[in-house]
């Protein structure tokens, strides 16, 4: 699988919302990571072919997916990130209903529906309605709806929202096993979600991909520019306005812990860290709503 964008652009009036996107997908899992407005999901539902770009083409294969039209859907599966979902359905009903859709054959539909319920952990709600489900639940039910016609190109917006811990880890498994040979996306805003499911960093800013490539790669760019220093918390916003702090945690005892990106060390006593991507992150996007 290949999906490549070519001069991708998407502007909603005077917002471009994607922003002449060349990049090219091989099969793994991309962790596409961005502040509220970045254009993570208009992206998502350009390369979904739910919006038409303003102008660029999307290939997969080669071939344009909108010639490709239904085929090229057969091969989709998609979690928006507002999903709706139908209140007085059962999971198990709701699943067997978007199989319908997808022209699932009824049989292979119950399979799957059962197989991905057991996947999400909600077999033993399968029958109760949905009304009565928690955003984690829901949640769940949307992963499963999208895995439902055994994408090869899963695109899932922002799937980790309103899921705990415990989930998010069952979630990470659930798509490394799943990915083998195939494109699966996810966004989010939360870094440590795609840091350790992903293979590749798509960093996304004002409709641009700023960075791509594993996060070692991409946390490259500050090695040897992220310090620790501890400073008494008195003093710690003060250092905080004035340089490029990507964290901050109080210790107790009056003191702070600050990590500073900077050329130099910030105050006597830093010490150099490894930059991690949430460093990066922050970096790029303190403070940032592209709104
Ligand atoms: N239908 C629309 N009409 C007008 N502007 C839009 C529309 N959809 C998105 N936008 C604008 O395009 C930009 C990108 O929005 P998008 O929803 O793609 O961002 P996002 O990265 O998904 O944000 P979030 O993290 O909040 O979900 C924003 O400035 C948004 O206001
Ligand atoms: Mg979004």
């Amino acid at each position: 699988m290949k999906l490549k964008t070519i001069e991708l652009t998407k502007k909603f009036g005077s917002k471009t919302a994607v922003n002449t996107l060349n990049i090219t997908l091989t099969n793994g899992v991309y962790g596409l990571l961005g502040a509220n407005g970045a254009g993570k999901t208009t992206f998502m539902r350009l390369l979904c072919n739910i919006q038409d770009p303003t102008s660029g083409t999307i290939l997969l294969n080669g071939k344009n997916i909108v010639r490709l039209g239904e085929k090229y859907r057969n091969l989709l599966g998609y979690l928006p990130q507002h999903f709706g979902y139908y209140p007085d359905f059962s999971a198990f009903d709701f699943l067997l209903y978007v199989s319908a859709l997808k022209g699932l054959d009824e049989k292979l539909a119950r399979k799957r529906s059962h197989e991905l319920l057991e996947a999400v952990d909600l077999s033993r709600d399968s029958r109760r309605k949905i009304k009565t489900f928690s955003g984690g639940m829901k949640q769940r039910l949307g992963i499963a709806q999208a895995m439902l016609n055994d994408p090869h190109i899963l695109i899932l917006d922002e799937p980790t929202a309103g899921l705990d811990p415990k989930e998010r880890v069952r979630f990470r498994n659930l798509i490394s096993a799943f990915s083998k040979d195939r494109i699966v996306i996810l966004s989010t805003h939360i870094v440590s979600d795609v840091e350790f499911i992903a293979e590749k960093i798509m960093m996304m800013k004002s409709g641009q991909i700023i960075h791509f490539g594993n996060p070692q790669e991409i946390t490259s760019e500050i090695d040897g520019k992220v310090w620790e220093c501890t400073v008494p918390t008195g003093m710690a916003e003060k250092y905080a306005a004035s340089c490029n702090t990507s964290n901050l945690r109080n210790t107790g005892e009056n003191q702070t812990v600050l990590r500073i990106i900077a050329d130099r060390p910030p105050v006597e006593h830093a010490i150099k860290v490894q930059p991690t991507l949430e460093d990066l992150y922050l970096f790029y996007f303190k403070g940032d709503r592209e709104i």
